[in-house]
């Protein structure tokens, strides 16, 4: 499961897509964490769906991560900044890539 101390335990290496991402990153196999408010850990994000199907306002949108070893696809927490802290993402990824932190 995501670590909902990656704040603390990572580092911000970057941004991608507007999101900020949390090392370690070493494509194509290693991307890291994608996002702050809303945070999807791309390598475990094996590319369910039922994030974008399911988030009420469309946080979520895919992108292409060819090679990585979990899924060719992820979803990004493109726009973040719209989460109502509703929490079903988090309730329905199967893997427990996402964590939603309302404050
Ligand atoms: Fe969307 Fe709700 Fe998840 Fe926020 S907590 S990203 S509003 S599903
Ligand atoms: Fe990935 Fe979980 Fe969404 S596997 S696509 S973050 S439901």
């Amino acid at each position: 499961a995501i670590d909902p101390q990656f704040e603390a335990n990572r580092e911000k290496v970057g941004e991608e897509n507007g999101v900020a991402v949390w090392g370690p990153v070493e494509p194509p196999e290693k991307l890291g964490i994608h996002g702050t408010h809303v945070a999807v850990d791309f390598d475990i994000c094996l590319a369910d769906g039922a994030c974008l199907e399911d988030c009420p306002v469309d946080v979520f949108t895919w992108v292409d991560t060819p090679d990585h070893p979990e899924s060719d696809i992820k979803a990004e927490p493109t726009h973040e900044d719209q989460c109502i802290d509703c929490m079903l993402c988090v309730d329905v990824c199967p893997v427990d890539a996402i964590d939603v932190d309302p404050g």
